[in-house]
C-alpha cells in the first residue's frame, strides 16, 4: 500500500479526526511508555506525547515516517511491519488507530502486540469492523462486472472482524476484553470527487491488476453507482463501520 502523505492530512484527515476521540479511552498518564502502532503522520502520536507519555510511533509506510519525524521531531517515530516486531514488556499501552485492517497476518501481530506490552498493560485499538464500506465494496464489484473486468479485481484484502473474531483472536492471545464495540460510523468524504478521491487511495489494491484506463473506468461507474445512494444533501458519505476495542495483558 503506498501512503501520500500530503494527501493523507489534507482529503483524508477524517481518518486522524475521528481518531482523536479514540484517546479518550487510552486516557494516557504522564510517565507511561505508550506504543502508536500505525501512526501515520504523528497527529496523535504528538496529543498523546502532549500528556506526558512517552510514545513511540511505528509505521509500515516510510514517507509517513519521515514526515512525522519532521513534523513532531521531538517524539521517536520508526518505520516497522506491526507483523514483525521485537518488543518484550517494554509499553504500559499500545494504542491504533485505523490500522489493523490493513494486516494480513493478525494472528502474528496480536502475538507482538501481546508481547510488547507489560504485565497490567492495555490495548486501545480501532479498526474497520464486519461490513465495514459494504455499499461501497459491492459498487466496485458491480461496475467491474458491468465493464467485462471483473476478474480482473482484487478483492479480500483487508480485515474487518466481526467483534466475535476478533474478541476471540485476542483472548487467544491471552488479553482479557474491557470493551468491544461495532458501531456505524457514516463518514462524510471531503470534496464533489471526494468518493473519487476515496477510491483512489483506499481500495487502490482492487485495481492493482487493471491498467489505469480500466481501473478509471471502474471509479466512473462505481461513483455513478454511488451516486443514488452515498450522496446526501451534497455531501459523499462512506458506510463505514469501526470495531473499537479495549483489552487488557493481565
Ligand atoms: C481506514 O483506514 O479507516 C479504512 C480502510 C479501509 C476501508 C475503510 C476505512
Amino acid at each position: 500500500m503506498i501512503w501520500d502523505s500530503n494527501l493523507y492530512d489534507s482529503r483524508h484527515h477524517f481518518v486522524t479526526d475521528y481518531g482523536a476521540d479514540l484517546l479518550q479511552w487510552l486516557q494516557p498518564v504522564r510517565g507511561e511508555y505508550i506504543l502508536d502502532l500505525g501512526c501515520g503522520t504523528g497527529q496523535l502520536t504528538s496529543k498523546i506525547a502532549q500528556t506526558g507519555a512517552e510514545v513511540t510511533g511505528l509505521d509500515a509506510s516510510q514517507e509517513m515516517i519521515t514526515v512525522a519525524t519532521a513534523k513532531h521531531p521531538e517524539i521517536v517515530f520508526k518505520q516497522a511491519d506491526a507483523a514483525r516486531l521485537s518488543y518484550f514488556a517494554q509499553f504500559d499501552a499500545i494504542f491504533s488507530n485505523a490500522t489493523l485492517h490493513w494486516i494480513k497476518e493478525q494472528e502474528k501481530v496480536t502475538e507482538n502486540m501481546f508481547s510488547a506490552l507489560k504485565r497490567g498493560g492495555r490495548l486501545v485499538a480501532e479498526l474497520g469492523g464486519k461490513d465495514n464500506v459494504q455499499s461501497m465494496m459491492s459498487a466496485i464489484a458491480r461496475a467491474a462486472k458491468t465493464l467485462g473486468l471483473e476478474k480482473k479485481l482484487v478483492s479480500d484484502f483487508w480485515y474487518f472482524p466481526s467483534v466475535a473474531e476478533y474478541t476471540t483472536l485476542l483472548e487467544k492471545h491471552g488479553f482479557a476484553i474491557e470493551h468491544a464495540w461495532l458501531f456505524d460510523r457514516p463518514t462524510k468524504l471531503n470534496g464533489e470527487d471526494g468518493m473519487l478521491a476515496w477510491l483512489e487511495q483506499f481500495p487502490a489494491q482492487a485495481f492493482e491488476k487493471m491498467t489505469q484506463a480500466e481501473k478509471q473506468r471502474v471509479q466512473q461507474q462505481t461513483v455513478a453507482i454511488l451516486k443514488e445512494t452515498n450522496f446526501v444533501d451534497g455531501a459523499w458519505v462512506a458506510d463505514y463501520k469501526r470495531l473499537r476495542i479495549k483489552a487488557w495483558k493481565r
